[in-house]
Order: C-alpha cells, then sequence, then structure tokens
C-alpha cells in the first residue's frame, strides 16, 4: 500500500530523517515508535508532502507520489491526523468535517452521508455539529480530527500521537476507534508514545531513532523481547 524508500528530510539545513525504509500493507496497523525528537512527525509530513524529501522515494500503490503538493496527496487516499489536533477552534463542527473534504468536491447529499459515516463512529460529533470546535474537550477534539481526515474517505491514514493529552479511558475508546478503521478497511501508519495503548492494535512497528529506524518486527516479537522493550521502549 505504501512503500517508503531511502527516505530523508529535514529543516532547511538540519537533516533530521536519515535513509528510511518503512512497508505499510494493506489491511494493516503499524505502529512508530520512538522519543521525542527522533522524528516521528518529520517523516508524517514528508508522507503527506507538508515537507520535502532531499532523497529517497514515497511510493502509493505502485505510484511515486515523493514530493507532491499536500492536496494532491490526501485526494489520491493518504489522510492525516496531525499532532496535536490541528482543528480549527473558531469553526463549528460542521464546518471542520466540511474543510476535510476541501479537497474532493461533492454534492450537498454527498457530504451528508459522509459527516453520516463520521457519525456512525463518533456520535458525540453530532449532538455537537453546531458547536464552536474550540469548546470540545481533548478527547471530542480528537474524535474531530479523525472524522475530518475521514471526509476525505482514505485508505491510509496517517496518526500522530492521538493519545497526547487524554484520560486513559478516553485513550482507550480512540484506539478502539482506529482498530474499528481498519475493520472498515482503511490500512493505518501510527506514532506513538502510549506503548501500551498502541501494542493492543498494532500489527507491526518501526522504532526510530535520531531520524534512523533502529528496529522492526512484530507485535508479537516486541512483547516477547525484554532487551528490546527495556533498551528502547523504556518498558
Ligand atoms: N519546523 C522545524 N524547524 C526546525 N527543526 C525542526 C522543526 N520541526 C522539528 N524540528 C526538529 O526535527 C527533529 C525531529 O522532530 P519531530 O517533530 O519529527 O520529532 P518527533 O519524533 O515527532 O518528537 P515528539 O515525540 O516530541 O513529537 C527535532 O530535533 C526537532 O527539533
Ligand atoms: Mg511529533
Amino acid at each position: 500500500m505504501l512503500q517508503i524508500e531511502g527516505l530523508s528530510s529535514g529543516y532547511g539545513r538540519i537533516r533530521v530523517l536519515k535513509d528510511i525504509d518503512i512497508t505499510l500493507r494493506k489491511g494493516e496497523i503499524v505502529c512508530l515508535l520512538g522519543a521525542n525528537g527522533a522524528g516521528k512527525s518529520t517523516l508524517l509530513r514528508t508522507i503527506s508532502g507538508i515537507l520535502k524529501a532531499d532523497s529517497g522515494r514515497v511510493i502509493f500503490k505502485e505510484m511515486d507520489i515523493t514530493n507532491k503538493r499536500p492536496e494532491y496527496i490526501v485526494r489520491i487516499g493518504i489522510g492525516h491526523v496531525p499532532e496535536g489536533r490541528q482543528i480549527f477552534g473558531e469553526l463549528t463542527v460542521r464546518q471542520n468535517l466540511i474543510l476535510g473534504r476541501y479537497c474532493k468536491k461533492v454534492e450537498k447529499k454527498e457530504m451528508e452521508r459522509l459527516m453520516e459515516s463520521c457519525f456512525s463512529l463518533f456520535p458525540v460529533l453530532k449532538e455537537r455539529l453546531n458547536q464552536r470546535a474550540g469548546t470540545l474537550s481533548g478527547g471530542e477534539q480528537q474524535m474531530l480530527a479523525i472524522a475530518r481526515a475521514l471526509m476525505s474517505e482514505p485508505e491510509i491514514l496517517l496518526f500522530d500521537e492521538p493519545s497526547l493529552g487524554l484520560a486513559p479511558i478516553i485513550v482507550d475508546k480512540i484506539m478502539r476507534n482506529i482498530r474499528e478503521l481498519k475493520d472498515r478497511g482503511i490500512s493505518i501508519l501510527i506514532v506513538e508514545q502510549n506503548i501500551n495503548a498502541v501494542l493492543e492494535i498494532a500489527d507491526r512497528e518501526y522504532v526510530i531513532e535520531t531520524g534512523r529506524i533502529v528496529i522492526e518486527g512484530s507485535t508479537e516479537m516486541l512483547n516477547n523481547n525484554k532487551t528490546i522493550k527495556e533498551s528502547y521502549l523504556g518498558m
């Protein structure tokens, strides 16, 4: 589904990612783990076209999409739920959802159908439709950020620390929601620091350290490897 080959990128003269190789197969949940500043968000931003790659390639369904524009990448089926949610606080829930569809025009009726599909996952958003998004709780804002990304009908969703700042019970709910998205056929690449929560849902993991992948393996392998858990994951 998504193949990242030898990808390097960064900010100005600061090189952050070095020669990253990652594969996401159809229907998988793959998790990217790593300490603060390791380059996790930088990787998601490079896939989304927000940041330019210096070298390497991003391949989506056999198409080379390296350094394409962000709106093109959303349009062809890669959604991004960014770090810190980045919802539009002054706008209503409905307006945020409509903006999630800016890249692919649809009729009003189709827009309503897409929203209903989001509400089947997050019923609370329907109750809050005309409320200003900035007044939602943290958990509701995260749900809105996910729903906004779903409005573009992605085949792949990139999640950047969806559990950040949420109470454990809400984290469990969000993880269950992500699992449900997999069941709906969306392939998922998720960045998380809440390792215990994400290991419950992920099929495979990559560990990134100062811009390089240092470990990759299945959840089962990671769970059974005491050295990796202690040395790399601080568990
Ligand atoms: N806009 C920017 N300009 C310059 N350097 C940046 C910028 N954004 C991030 N960096 C640097 O790039 C490196 C990787 O940052 P990144 O945000 O990708 O880390 P991360 O793994 O997502 O960390 P966290 O877990 O804290 O979110 C860091 O050293 C950071 O200081
Ligand atoms: Mg980050």
